[in-house]
């Protein structure tokens, strides 16, 4: 259903948007803004501002933002169209007419859903009765407890046609269930008969709670293992999760959500305590389910079996993602002991194996890499540039320009990262073995913010790098994305940490010494930083970091207000409200 423009600009005036955040949200103003506590992830100090002016809201923690629309889908887990509807409700204005058509094809879901519903609950009625005994003991051995029973609508499917007889006796059409893809209609003049026959079912519900589908679970091994229901005018399998109606609140409420592959894995985890879990219907994410799950959380956590196959399966479930991703949206990825699903996982090790694994979800940008990573051993530079060559192709498929910067940027780093570990392992070979350290690369504030810095600047920080050896050694990735912008320096560092990592007993006038001539231009400072006795070199580092990232801030924050006096857009302004944010956050962080 497309609305005129005009009516939707309608629509937003008569619900100004600090009002309908007002009615869940405690909204203070703060100059031209509102601020409040973000309803869609956790947080303790407000960072959800509501721009009145411009009708937009945006969160400073999630990345959440957009109009009143996008609010109340967003709040309320609800479709656009939805939203329109509750708004003007609200607002005691009516909605367009619908075509006659569109109301013809609203009045039949309606029906199709009445039929649904009477099919689930008889469906439960049957799990509960003699006829039911045998889903009974399978869902018990499965480990489920009465109450995610019945909060899954979970029901029995006898054979002989019980479902249409039942349906017949509530005066359902039978044209009705076979639109519902409740009976199959076979070749010729033979009788129709029920989809579902000896099957554990599985309600599927929209957003709303309302059954649309049903997947059907054989007891034994036959085939197909779960059977479900055909796209009907009510349900097309790529665009539902599975579990989002009972998942929603509690993702909101978390800030996260996990998607898992199989009805089980929701339900098991959802005995388990863990009721943010939706699941695809048998197929890779699509795009539409992809969106649904970032309404509810800005970086779903998708889980993968550890296997070949389920890595595989991540790897394109990445490439897939790129085109989609937005500023402050995101996946991660949680790998699985091999040939376990999550089901598997809690009952074997329990609740608390799959929250560590969940904690440990690697962001896309990582399990990107790993994929471009796994089971490459360049040696020649031919084969390096092939590297290069697939960093290149592979972001070029995030559509965002912003982010496709940050993560070529990046995944460079990274190979310039390896390269210089895999040349000096070259060199160590011989000698025994020592401690390889394989931390992830890991941008300092979270942004790829990184201060460039200036010359006088880069030599400070390159003799202080120098001057303490265990600092060096213990952020060598940091320093090296410092010092991206001078390759002279960049390279000090580089052949420093390589000759550390050789030789980790030599301090810093040892290490200088081993790379000889290099030097040429740093005396100066690195006398001063010699000499110098600092207690807490630790924090030091610390502290400069956060000074030069502040000097940063400040420039992009100038620059970008001048864009603003001449070429205002929401990009430039949210960009702006992110980045004084970010230095207020760090002015308070460095007390
Ligand atoms: P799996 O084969 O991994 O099954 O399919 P599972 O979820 O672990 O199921 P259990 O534990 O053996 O009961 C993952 C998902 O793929 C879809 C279902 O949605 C299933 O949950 N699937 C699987 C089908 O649609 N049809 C099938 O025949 C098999
Ligand atoms: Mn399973």
């Amino acid at each position: 259903m497309s609305l005129p423009p005009a009516f939707l600009d309608m629509l937003r005036l008569r619900r100004p948007l600090a009002t309908v955040v007002g009615q869940g949200v405690r909204l203070v103003r703060r100059g031209r803004e509102y601020v409040g506590l973000c309803p869609f992830h956790k947080e303790k100090t407000p960072s959800f501002t509501v721009n009145e002016d411009k009708g937009f809201y945006y969160c400073f923690g999630c990345g959440a933002h957009g109009d009143v629309i996008d609010f109340v889908m967003h709040r309320d887990g609800v479709s656009f169209k939805e939203a329109v509807e509750r708004l003007s409700r609200e607002a005691g204005i009516e909605v367009p007419r619908a075509s006659p058509q569109e109301r013809e094809k609203a009045k039949r879901q309606a029906t199709l859903l009445e039929v649904m519903e009477a099919a689930a609950a008889f469906y439960e009625r049957q799990l509960r009765l003699p006829a039911g005994q045998a889903g009974r003991t399978y869902l018990h051995g499965r480990g489920l407890a009465e109450e995610v029973i019945a909060r899954f609508r979970l029901g029995f499917a006898p054979g002989a046609n019980a479902c249409k007889a039942a349906l017949k006796r509530e005066g359902v059409a039978e044209d009705m269930m076979r639109a519902a893809g409740l009976l199959v209609q076979p070749d010729g003049d033979r009788p129709s008969y029920d989809t579902f026959r000896e099957r554990v079912m599985f309600p599927i519900t929209n957003v709303r709670g309302q059954v649309i589908a049903f997947g059907g679970r054989v007891l034994g091994t036959a085939q197909p293992k779960y059977l479900n229901s055909p796209d009907t005018a009510l349900f097309q399998k790529g665009t539902v999760l599975y579990g989002l109606a009972q998942a929603r609140d509690s993702a909101i409420a978390k800030g996260t959500l996990v998607v898992t592959e199989g009805y089980m894995d929701v339900i098991t985890l959802a005995g388990a305590g863990f009721s943010h879990v939706v699941a695809p219907l048998g197929t890779a994410l699509t795009e539409e389910q992809m969106t649904q799950a970032w309404r509810l959380a800005p970086e779903p956590v998708l889980c993968f079996d550890g296997d070949g196959a389920g890595q595989r399966a991540a790897a394109r479930a990445a490439e897939r993602v790129l085109p989609l991703l937005k500023p402050g949206v995101s996946v991660r990825f949680a790998l699985l002991p091999e040939g376990k699903d999550p089901d598997d996982l809690v009952r074997t090790e329990g609740a608390f194996a799959l929250a560590t694994l969940l904690e440990a979800a690697l962001p896309l940008s990582e399990a990107l890499w790993r994929s471009l990573w796994a089971g490459r051993k360049p040696a020649t530079p031919e084969q390096w540039a092939a590297l290069e060559q697939d960093i290149k192709t592979l972001t070029e498929r995030i559509a965002d320009s912003s982010i496709r910067s940050n993560y070529r940027s990046l995944l460079y780093e990274r190979l310039r990262t390896e390269r210089a570990q895999r040349q000096h392992r070259g060199r160590a070979e011989r000698r025994s073995q020592r401690q390889t350290h394989n931390a992830p690369l890991a941008f300092p504030y979270g942004t790829p913010l990184m201060p460039r810095i200036t010359e006088l600047t880069e030599r400070v920080f390159t003799a202080f790098l120098l001057a303490h050896p265990p600092v060096l050694i213990h952020h060598a990735e940091q320093a090296a994305e410092a010092l991206a912008g001078n390759k002279d320096l960049a390279g000090v560092i580089e052949s420093a940490v390589l000759v550390l990592t050789e030789r980790p007993e030599l301090n810093g006038a040892e290490v200088v010494s081993a790379l000889g001539g290099v030097m040429a231009g740093l005396e100066r400072y690195l006398a001063s930083e010699f000499q110098r006795q600092r207690a807490d070199p630790e924090g030091d580092w610390q502290h400069m970091l956060s000074a030069l990232h502040d000097q940063a801030l400040a420039h992009e924050i100038e620059s970008l207000q001048t864009v603003l006096a001449t070429h205002p857009s929401p990009e430039a302004w949210r960009r702006l409200l992110c980045l004084q944010h970010e230095r207020r956050h760090l002015h308070e962080e460095a007390g």
